[in-house]
């Protein structure tokens, strides 16, 4: 543990920022696997463009958990140790593919995304001021959270529309 890093924080119980790290440690390795395995299992229209997006984003989500871990133990607290644990932890959850067609998997991929951004919004206003190195590393995941959602929904909206011009043509 970092004794005299930590000591620089204030206001903020050490305990309490390793518990909310620890939940978004759970979300990122739940992401992780959620786009690993909707890469594998995508379908339909378009999907290569999907893949491509899917797989960045996979290894962004473990590229967080990396970050997020390395933080927990400087704060002197342990990384989740079971992914069994990750279910109960986790704040965002896991959304199974039930419907692998690409338009789904979309969807689905933006609500994590979106939930992703609220909890790390969340961890920057508890630490903002308090703990400026958690800050600035929810503050960096934050940031690819917010690109992530754009990246899915400009992808989501192009396929969309390529769907609804060949409707038209068709008809
Ligand atoms: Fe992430
Ligand atoms: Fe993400």
């Amino acid at each position: 543990m970092a004794r005299r890093g930590n000591s620089i924080i204030k206001g903020l119980e050490i305990s309490d920022i390793i518990t909310e790290l620890n939940k978004a440690y759970a979300d990122e390795w739940l992401a992780y696997y959620q786009y690993f395995i909707e890469a594998k299992v995508i379908k339909g229209i378009m999907k290569d463009a999907a893949i491509a997006e899917l797989e960045q984003h996979a290894a962004d989500e473990l590229r967080h958990a990396n970050m997020v871990a390395d933080r927990i133990l400087q704060l002197g607290g342990t990384p989740l140790l079971n992914p069994k644990d990750w279910f109960t932890h986790t704040n965002c959850g896991y959304e199974e593919p039930k419907d692998f067609d690409v338009v789904s998997i979309l969807e689905d991929s933006i609500k994590g995304e979106q939930c992703a951004i609220s909890v790390y919004s969340g961890l920057a206003d508890m630490t903002r001021d308090k703990d400026i190195v958690t800050y600035d590393i929810v503050s960096q995941i934050l940031a690819d959270e917010v690109e992530h959602e754009e990246d899915l929904q400009a992808l989501f909206d192009d396929i969309t529309e390529f769907i609804t011009d060949i409707k038209k043509n068709i008809n």
